[in-house]
């Protein structure tokens, strides 16, 4: 193989010539930041998933902290989340002062289990929120956590970074909470490169974050400088953050979203491929399939017994055979500042645990060619029988 041509990496934007003249619109309008094309991008945004609010960000990270902060989420409060996720998730509810409250996730789906939610909101009275994430697009059970929502009187914010553009039988994922955040980072299912875009059917919140997402001014930057009402004049009403999404990001967005649906149905192929080539192997576990899956990511796990080598060194061997290989998630409860400043140990979470020992995910992304996917799935195939048990070890 020559690893520079030959090599498929784990992940690659789905970028075309639209893509390109949308941007080069912006940089030759004259205007580069927050203005008309994420306005416009906003009110598409809004029609495509059904939601009232829409709000541009320069990250989905920014997105979460927004949509916290404007739920009312402070200092000494506890928010339930899954230790089985990206960093992202759990520092933003550390940004505000409150505190990540871990809970394991369902062996079978790798999303929170809402059985052990109920148990540590029956033993703690100061949680104020939840923040499922629907884990490599996988949907939460979300009937579940809006009645313990309704239960104990919860803000719930949904974590989409994984999930455009899926439906479920609750609605859109991302828009049955409070609040939905979605991530169009270079390897999610749309992109801006960097980007996100919060949606809330609650006015009050989507006021705020529109207001603390560009410095706490409570005007619009565009406003201010080219609408019928031109004016130098603004008011600070809170120390806001700079997380505004400039427009050159925004017009990609828009782009994107036009192509989304198409995007789904091929990420939707990819899956139902590995499910036909993988299926039988008795090395392997296959997530479960599922209707409602956006596909962001697709998770198989080894199974350690059926193997002579673990599961880095399955992916050493993937990745020397050409084929970009990730893991999701690393648990955060394992990572040295979750240890250190809550204590926990690595068993604390058994569920989590043991899908991050045995977990790789394969690459699925709309520019994978037919000749790319069969060398991954006879790549994970090779490697398998390679390395099997035999009955006499
Ligand atoms: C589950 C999850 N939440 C949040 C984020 C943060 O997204 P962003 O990079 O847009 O801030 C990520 C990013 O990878 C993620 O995977």
């Amino acid at each position: 193989m020559n690893r520079n041509t030959d090599f498929i990496p784990f992940a690659k934007p789905s970028l075309g010539t639209e893509e390109e003249e949308a941007v080069i619109r912006v940089l030759r309008s004259g205007w580069l930041t927050t203005g008309t094309e994420a306005r416009n991008f906003e009110s598409e945004f809004k029609k495509y998933t059904g939601t009232k609010n829409a709000l541009a960000v320069n990250s989905a990270t920014s997105g979460l902290h927004l949509a916290l902060e404007a739920f009312g989420i402070g200092p000494g409060d506890k928010v339930i989340t899954s230790p089985y996720t990206f960093t992202a998730t759990a520092e933003v509810i550390r940004y505000l002062g409150a505190d990540p409250l871990f809970v394991d996730i369902e062996d079978s789906s790798f999303n929170i289990s809402t059985r052990e939610i109920e148990k540590v909101l029956k033993k703690n009275s100061s949680v104020k929120g939840i923040i499922p994430i629907h884990i490599g697009g996988r949907p939460c059970n979300m009937k579940a956590i809006m009645n313990l929502k309704a239960e104990f009187n919860l803000t719930v914010i949904e974590d989409a970074a994984h999930s455009f553009p899926v439906k479920s039988r609750e609605g859109f994922m991302g828009t049955i909470g409070d609040a939905g955040v979605f991530s169009f980072y270079a390897t999610k299912t749309i992109t801006t490169g960097e980007g996100g875009m919060v949606v809330t059917n609650n006015r009050e919140a989507a006021k705020r974050i529109s207001v603390m997402r560009l410095h706490g001014i409570d005007r619009e930057i565009w406003d201010r400088y080219r609408s019928s009402k031109p004016s130098w004049e603004y008011s600070i009403v809170d120390a806001g953050f700079k997380y505004n999404m400039p427009d050159t990001a925004a017009a990609m967005g828009r782009e994107q979203l036009k192509k989304a649906a198409g995007f789904y149905r091929t990420r939707k192929n990819i899956a139902d491929f590995y499910f036909r080539k993988l299926e039988d192997l008795d090395f392997l576990t296959l997530p479960k399939k599922a209707e409602n899956h956006a596909w962001h990511l697709f998770m198989p796990k080894i199974i350690p017994e059926k193997l002579t080598i673990s599961r880095d060194e399955f992916i050493a061997e993937l990745m020397d055979r050409g084929i970009g290989i990730s893991v999701h998630y690393i648990p955060l409860h394992i990572m040295p500042y979750y240890r250190k400043k809550y204590g926990y140990k690595p068993e604390d979470f058994p569920e989590t645990l043991k899908a991050y020992t045995n977990v790789f995910s394969l690459p699925v992304y709309p520019g994978l060619s037919e000749e790319q996917l069969e060398r991954i799935a006879s790549a994970v195939i090779d490697t398998g029988f390679k390395y099997r048990r035999t009955s006499n070890g």
